[in-house]
């Protein structure tokens, strides 16, 4: 399986002819590593719906036909916009898609997209070609990130790190204790002035999981 970094919190997984793309946000993100119009994802999944994430979802569900998962709420302003292959977990529910399944767990943010309908943010736990990924979304830190991996064995966390709308760098080495993933590859810093950090100053901190720094467009292969 390869993890594509594309930038703020928008990563792309591949296993075999399965491409989720998460938080498609890269018209406007000034580190996207690639356009919205040169993705081709099969599948694209929401954490949330504020404007960093919820991106060009909309277009690229419409040229592409990729199957969107994302919490009741949000799915629903997604079949709202002309978006026809959704499926609309809750919060502990888990979709099946075309080799793999995606379980919606909870996050602590807020949400609100970028029409001003309000929603409520989620993490994304995927499983996919025999691996598991924990996408964290944006959280601040809290005791129950440690429950995804009591469940399911994590490969990798996808953990964001940046603060200010989201735990920091501090929170997150506590967080990555709790999630007890293989590897944790940090996000949602840098994109930004207010969520500036030092990722090198994360990785040394964090014990008991292996900390991949992509830059964007580095795929990292687990
Ligand atoms: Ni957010
Ligand atoms: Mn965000």
């Amino acid at each position: 399986m390869d993890i594509r970094f594309l930038g703020h919190a928008c990563f792309e997984i591949s296993e075999g002819d399965t491409r989720v793309l998460i938080d498609p946000f890269l018209s406007g993100n000034p580190k996207a590593a690639v356009e919205a119009g040169e993705v081709e994802p099969t599948h694209v999944f929401l954490t949330h719906g504020h404007r960093d994430h919820w991106g060009d979802v909309v277009d690229i569900a419409k040229r592409t036909g990729a199957h969107c998962v994302a919490i009741t709420e949000l799915a629903g302003e997604l079949s709202d916009n002309g978006v026809e292959n959704v499926t609309d977990p809750n919060l502990g529910g888990t979709a099946d898609f075309d080799g793999g399944w995606v379980r919606v767990v909870p996050a602590w943010h807020t949400s609100t997209t970028p029409s001003g309908r309000v929603n409520t943010p989620a993490g994304l736990v995927i499983g996919l070609g025999g691996k598991t990924i924990y996408h964290l979304g944006d959280t601040a830190l809290f005791s129950d990130l440690r429950l995804p991996g009591e469940r399911d064995s994590l490969d990798v966390a996808l953990m964001c790190i940046g603060g200010h709308y989201t735990m920091d760098r501090h929170d997150a080495v506590k967080a990555a204790e709790l999630v007890g993933a293989r590897q944790v590859i940090p996000c949602h810093y840098d994109t930004f002035p207010a969520i500036e950090t030092d990722a090198e100053a994360f990785k040394s901190e964090v014990s008991g999981s292996e900390v991949v720094i992509l830059q964007p467009g580095e795929t990292h292969s687990v």
